[in-house]
């Protein structure tokens, strides 16, 4: 019997080329696991009305992890048009499956290393090494959104004296999308930053926020976070506004380390980090609950690539080696960290966003030759 049972879902675009690229190297590497193929993506969504079916959460739930391509996303409207005629008119309404996946499993971090790999001709600058935690259940994420707005909800704004402008607007000229934050999930993620700094002797985690405007859910986090700070009195605690945030991640990002944010900041200053390192074929990233994770390139399906083998796979490949970290196998997530490394080192193999003519399996085998 295999040691791990791992998921493996393609998803769509792209997402099938870098999975292939995965695939090569978990081979060659000897990773013990059985690979457990499942539906997710676009097709199921215009096929069956549901881009995440219930045949693939119960796979989930049966494997120890998962690795995850890319999925195609579109504006609910959008999604609507490409319905099968049969599921027109059911009601049915798209969200995308990705978050999905990390809601329901509860896989609270979002784990983004952005490192710069020596010889990467994409590095903005080669001393970055920065790690995002960003929250993944909640926040402007979780989904509790109105339009038309009905009037219950109307009403119970008006508790609000700032609600009072909005009062005379039409219930469809307007539209609600909410930032609900918990202490649970903030201090969790919080938690989550420390222990990491502390782990992997990291100098510093900075709070990334908006508490001066976003003073309730700013403020709720900032609290704990500064509370929680005592407890870690080895590790530097900074707080940074997320505008500001962007500018110090071009003016002097090597000055930072563990950075930790809501949803939707994390989710923006994470690309803004990998486009540091190399941009989106270097990003990977780990979605983490207590007990199950699924790792995913940050990339998207880039539909226009479908089946060119062209993208760059070490995203991939990266979120390769965040999975075997995280199942306890460090020995052999160091080794294909290494090997990646060192092909990227040698230049010789290249894919066109590094400036090369190298295919996304090209990139595979030459890190598998290395293992
Ligand atoms: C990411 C992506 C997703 C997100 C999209 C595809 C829904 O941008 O993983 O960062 O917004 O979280
Ligand atoms: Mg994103």
């Amino acid at each position: 019997m295999p040691k791990y049972k791992i998921a493996v879902l393609p998803g769509d675009g792209v997402g099938i080329d870098v999975t292939e690229a995965a695939m090569v190297v978990l081979e060659k590497i000897g990773f013990d696991a059985e690979y457990i193929y499942g539906d997710i993506g676009w097709e199921f969504w215009c096929k069956e009305g549901d881009p995440f079916p219930e045949r693939t959460v119960k796979l989930l739930k049966r494997t120890d992890a998962c690795i995850f391509g890319a999925i195609t996303s579109k504006p609910n409207k959008d999604a609507l048009k490409e319905l099968a005629p049969e599921l027109k008119d059911k009601g049915l309404s798209y969200f995308s499956p990705i978050v999905r996946l990390r809601q329901e499993f509860d896989l609270y971090t979002n784990l983004r290393p952005c490192k710069a790999y020596l010889g990467n001709p994409l590095n903005y600058r080669d001393d970055l090494d920065l790690v995002i935690l960003r929250e993944n259940t909640e926040g402007m994420y979780a989904g509790v959104e109105f339009h038309p707005v009905p009037d219950e909800v109307k009403n119970a704004l008006l508790l609000h004296p700032k609600m009072k402008k909005f009062e005379s607007v039409p219930p469809d000229e307007m539209a609600i999308s909410t930032r609900i934050m918990t202490k649970k999930a903030c201090t969790r993620i919080l938690k989550a930053a420390f222990e990491y700094a502390r782990k992997y002797k990291r100098k510093s985690v900075t709070i990334v926020e908006k508490p001066n405007v976003l003073r309730e859910t700013g403020g709720l986090i900032l609290d704990i976070a500064r509370k929680m700070a005592e407890e870690y009195p080895d590790i530097e605690f900074w707080e940074t506004n997320v505008d500001a945030m962007a500018m110090w991640l071009i003016k002097n990002p090597q000055d930072y380390s563990v950075l930790v944010a809501e949803n939707l900041f994390g989710d923006i200053i994470s690309d803004l980090s990998a486009q540091l390192v190399g941009g989106l074929g270097f990003a990977c990233s780990g979605n983490i609950g207590d007990d199950y994770a699924v790792f995913e390139p940050t990339h998207g399906s880039a539909p226009k690539y479908t089946g060119m083998y062209k993208v760059n796979p070490i995203a991939m490949l990266l979120a390769t080696k965040m999975m075997m970290e995280w199942l306890g196998e460090a020995e052999e997530a160091g080794r294909l960290e290494n090997a990646i490394a060192e092909v990227i080192r040698e230049g010789k193999v290249r894919t066109y966003d590094m400036g090369g003519g190298s295919s996304t399996l090209d990139m595979a085998h030459a890190v598998a030759s290395k293992l």
